[in-house]
């Protein structure tokens, strides 16, 4: 996921999102294979249909491309198949099987006795009362033998039972199962005797018991204890299907690891049977649910996948005993629940979307990785804070007590979901391990964004954000040492052209205060969302100069930071941000107050300019717009220079150009050797393992520093 985003110069820009906007829906092109064929090695994918969705082109594609397991939504259940006794209507259930035969794919049978979508003539008189039992049983058997015998050919297997377990919490007193009239005309042997007539009719078919609330704890058991049952009495039950009706805040997926194992120990077949995951506290298969409000914040959309990422890990686990997943609908637009709960992985014009990737793009080795349970605090903690946690392999883990909270998100790695514990603490950990370095994050909480109180904050995404800091394997180019220390000062400017006093911090080299000595000037800027703290708070600007100059690998220099005035520039208008304010503050109001203040080398050939991201792209534009200015250029994971933009070959002495080796560094190196080839002093550098974040940016710095003023 964050690999995907943080790609570019746009990383920034995307993860200063304040994640309670909704993000516009980008397309997702469509795919050439389908669910089917990421998880032919696991189980099959289904979907239930309805008669249009296998009537028009376009669906029936989709259908073919994604599924090969096939429910009918309504046409096989009772009422529909058997309005009045006797009186069948197949109509829409040929229509479904035939599409199943011509196409080759596989037909689950839903449902044969429910205590909805049911005729009532079934199992009362006209009159309303309970038939005797065995008027009921002869019902029964007639209906279930009729339909069975009709599709025995293509249906493989079958919801012979349907939700016939009491939902919790059950009473002291009442019975574990549902008090349908089909339960107080034969109590639980009704059950038995679906199960025997369908078996009757077709001895090859798979016969399931079906329910909702599948991974709820105390009516898993109850659904447990009545196959055990079964299977003690002898009846042909063959699988358990969950219907997999779940929602954005449950079940929690060791619920559903448990009760798939706790399922396994009775029957030797899984059916996820009618999954969707709804944006809502609803859950289950009560026919009266929330219709949804149809806005998708971005923070319920990460809920959800991640409901969908962490139910599809567990049912892979479990590939041996599950051999079937059934969306309940193909598509939003199909879907019973309404489109407005976004329940399902395809949008209403049957799309894919965020969550359809991340479900079929799972990486099997990932599913094997063992997160060691060495975590230790991070160090950009706040003191005695335990919580942020990193281990040695990069896996960050959050921890944060919200008793009342609903959800709570961790934004690392485009949202990590944080799951309640009993004592109201909130623990989540990285889906995989985060790349080396410094990462600004923040929480969501109910929709709400917080920081961390954990850890310290850091200006970034034009706010402080919490830091954490996964342990980079050549930290000791920033790492604090007992080494002599320069100073990192605040001052103070007043800016004519935009009628402020206006701040810059100065580093000066541990030499600068005793000693007449005047030094070169590098102007080094933050990127967008950032500002005149971010270089030598996360960027350790100061700690990189310092060990440089310890080890003897540069000439002192001084640095000025100040604030780029790039905050004020809207997502999506980067493009059409004007330089010139800024330029004229940098190049006619703050480059003289610090010759004026510092003991510098005022000259063009004693002063670089450089910046990240944003203000890499400011670089570009002020270096070449005042050739008098600077005589070392730096851009960091900020475009790149063509050698035909540098008018005069001679303006220029070095030219620094670096990125991340995740921000496509390619354009990188081929603009360092065409700078080359024209006769520049160019030197490129790629960050190895790192993205557009602060740890190339480091890098960066180490890298280019040697190089100016030479
Ligand atoms: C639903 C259908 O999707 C709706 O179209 C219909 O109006 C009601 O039934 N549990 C089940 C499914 O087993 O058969 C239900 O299907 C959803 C809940």
């Amino acid at each position: 996921m964050k690999r995907i985003l943080l790609v570019g110069m746009c990383a920034l820009v995307f993860w200063a999102v304040p994640s309670h906007a909704q993000r516009g829906s980008r397309e997702i092109p469509t795919p050439t294979d389908g669910l089917k064929d990421a998880y032919k090695d696991y189980f099959m994918i289904g979907a239930s249909v309805n008669i249009k969705n296998v009537s028009d082109a376009d669906q029936i594609a989709m259908i073919k491309r994604e599924f090969n397991s096939i429910t009918a939504e309504n046409a096989m259940k009772p009422q529909p198949t058997e309005p009045q006794k006797g009186e069948f209507n197949w109509e829409d259930a040929d229509r479904i099987a035939d599409f199943c035969r011509q196409n080759g794919i596989k037909l689950r049978g839903h449902t044969l006795m429910w205590h909805s979508q049911i005729g009532s003539w079934m199992y009362q008189d006209e009159k309303g009362n309970l038939l005797p039992k065995e008027e009921f049983y002869a019902n029964m058997k007639h209906h279930i033998q009729a339909i069975v015998n009709r599709y025995k050919d293509v249906v493989y297997c079958w919801d012979v039972v349907n939700e016939a377990v009491a939902d919790s919490p059950v009473w002291p007193g009442r019975p574990e199962l549902r008090e349908s009239p089909m339960y107080k005309i034969a109590g639980e042997e009704f059950i038995y005797k679906a199960f025997e007539y369908a078996h009757e009719a077709d001895p090859d078919a798979l016969l399931f018991y079906n329910d909702y609330n599948d991974a709820e704890p105390a009516k898993s058991q109850r659904i447990y204890n009545l196959v055990k049952r079964m299977k003690d009495a002898g009846v042909p039950v063959d699988g358990i299907g969950m219907q997999g009706h779940y929602n954005i805040y449950g079940p929690n997926m060791s619920d559903v690891d448990a009760a798939i194992n706790l399922y396994s120990k009775v029957v030797k077949h899984i059916h996820i049977t009618e999954l969707d995951i709804r944006l809502n506290e609803d859950k289950g298969g009560a026919l009266r649910f929330n219709q949804g409000s149809g806005q998708v914040t971005d923070w319920e959309r990460i809920l959800q996948q991640d409901q969908y990422v962490n139910l599809f890990k567990v049912l892979r686990k479990h590939k041996d005993v599950v051999d079937c997943v059934t969306f309940w609908n193909i598509s939003d637009k199909d879907s019973w629940l309404g489109a407005a709960n976004s329940a399902l992985l395809f949008d209403v014009n049957y799309k894919p979307k965020r969550s359809y990737l991340a479900v079929k793009g799972f990486d099997p080795e990932a599913d094997k990785a063992v997160i060691k349970e060495d975590f230790k605090p991070s160090e950009l903690n706040q003191p005695g804070q335990e919580y942020p946690m990193v281990n040695s392999q990069g896996y960050a883990r959050f921890r944060i007590y919200a008793p009342k909270a609903t959800s709570v998100i961790s934004s690392i790695a485009g949202g990590t979901v944080l799951h309640k514990d009993a004592d109201g603490y909130w623990t989540g950990t990285t889906a995989a391990p985060e790349d080396e370095g410094f990462h600004y994050y923040h929480l969501t909480i109910d929709g709400g964004v917080v920081n961390d109180p954990g850890t310290n904050n850091y200006y970034g995404s034009i706010r402080w954000e919490s830091g954490i800091e996964i342990p980079a394997h050549d930290a000791d180019f920033y790492a604090e040492k007992n080494v002599p220390h320069g100073n990192v000062q605040q001052i103070l400017f007043w800016s004519n052209s935009t009628d402020q006093l206006r701040k810059a911090f100065v580093y000066t080299p541990p030499q600068y205060d005793n000693g007449k000595k005047k030094y070169p000037v590098l102007y080094l800027q933050h990127g967008w969302g950032e500002n005149e703290y971010a270089w030598w708070n996360q960027g350790r600007a100061n700690l990189i100069m310092d060990n440089l100059i310890a080890e003897g690998k540069i000439e002192p220099f001084i640095v000025v930071m100040t604030y780029g005035m790039t905050n004020d520039v809207r997502i999506g208008e980067l493009g059409r941000f004007n330089y010139t304010h800024f330029q004229t503050v940098l190049c006619d109001e703050l480059v003289p107050y610090v010759d004026s203040h510092f003991r510098t080398i005022a000259k063009k050939d004693s002063r670089a300019m450089a910046g990240l991201s944003m203000g890499g792209m400011e670089t570009h534009t002020i270096t070449l717009a005042r050739p008098e200015m600077f005589s070392y250029y730096g851009l960091m994971s900020g475009g790149i220079y063509l050698p035909d933009e540098i008018q005069d070959p001679k303006q220029v002495k070095g030219i620094f150009i670096g990125c991340g080796s995740k921000e496509g560094p390619e354009r990188v190196m081929k603009a360092v050797s065409d700078l080359q080839a024209a006769g520049f002093n160019a030197q490129g550098y790629v960050s190895d393992g790192t993205a557009h974040e602060f740890l190339t940016w480091r890098r960066c710095l180490y890298q280019m520093a040697p190089m100016l003023f030479k």
